[in-house]
């Protein structure tokens, strides 16, 4: 199944644009795990369920993932997301979608569902049953990226890295995304996005030091040169 690379990091880390430059430098296949959540929170909206409801449908959460016709690109030089036949991957980025996304990435067996997808991925299986299609072969191997990719997905992986960066240097950057986007910054709402729903993932105590195995790559000094040439190195160790 070729190289498995498991990147893991908070919002705003850096971990998306690094694994994407990494993957196509060496020719891989790319698996962007938060767009798969990103696009389970839009599915549940587009089945009808309201996601800002004080108590979400965990039940019909559920439900309609296990019938979320899912189908994600792994090029990393355009890495789609498509469902329903409809592309979803730009309106997934919705600062909206980012509000809600913790409700179904903390339902556990939308995690249950999620995960056996990535696994079935990263392992470059095929699925015929409804849901999945790969348009990229994952066969020469695969940069796996999101937040639980090191420890639970993908704990064997060959190289496993957690990428970091100060929260100072996480909210400069996406609001230089933003920018480069044409969409206004609005400070207080930046800090909703990034930090926020870091602390709505309860994710954050997981990344402040790297567990056993997995190596620390601290990027709030790098560019994003330095730090994909620096994680191309550890890879080729
Ligand atoms: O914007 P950012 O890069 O932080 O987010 P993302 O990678 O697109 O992930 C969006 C959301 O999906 C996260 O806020 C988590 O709620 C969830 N997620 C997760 O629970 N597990 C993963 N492996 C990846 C994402």
């Amino acid at each position: 199944m070729g190289i498995v690379v498991a990147i893991d990091g908070p919002s705003g880390s850096g971990k998306s644009t690094v694994a994407k430059r990494v993957a196509a430098a060496l020719g891989l296949a790319y698996l962007d795990t938060g767009a798969m959540y990103r696009a389970a929170a839009w599915w549940c909206e587009r089945t009808g369920i309201d996601l800002t409801a004080d108590e979400v449908d965990a039940g019909a959460v559920t439900r309609a993932i296990l019938t979320m016709p899912l189908d994600m690109g792994l090029d990393p030089t355009s890495p789609g997301v498509t469902c329903d036949g409809v592309d979803i991957a730009e309106v997934i980025r919705d600062p909206h979608i980012a509000s809600v996304v913790s409700k179904v990435a903390t339902n556990l067996d939308v995690r249950a569902e999620l995960a056996r997808l990535q696994r079935e991925i990263i392992a470059g299986e095929s699925r015929d049953a409804v849901g999945l299609h790969r348009s990229f072969s994952a066969g020469e191997g695969i940069v796996a990226e999101g937040r639980d990719i090191t420890t639970v997905i993908a704990p064997d992986a060959d190289v496993r890295l957690l990428v970091t960066a100060s929260e100072e240097a996480r909210l400069a950057r996406r609001a230089g995304d933003l920018k480069a986007a044409g969409k206004s910054v609005d400070a207080a709402a930046l800090r909703d996005q990034v930090v926020r729903r870091d602390r709505d993932d309860a994710t954050v105590s997981q990344f402040l030091t790297a567990p056993e195995g997995v190596t620390l790559v601290d990027s709030s000094d790098m560019t994003l040169e330095e730090t994909v040439e620096h994680v191309l190195g550890l890879i080729e160790a």
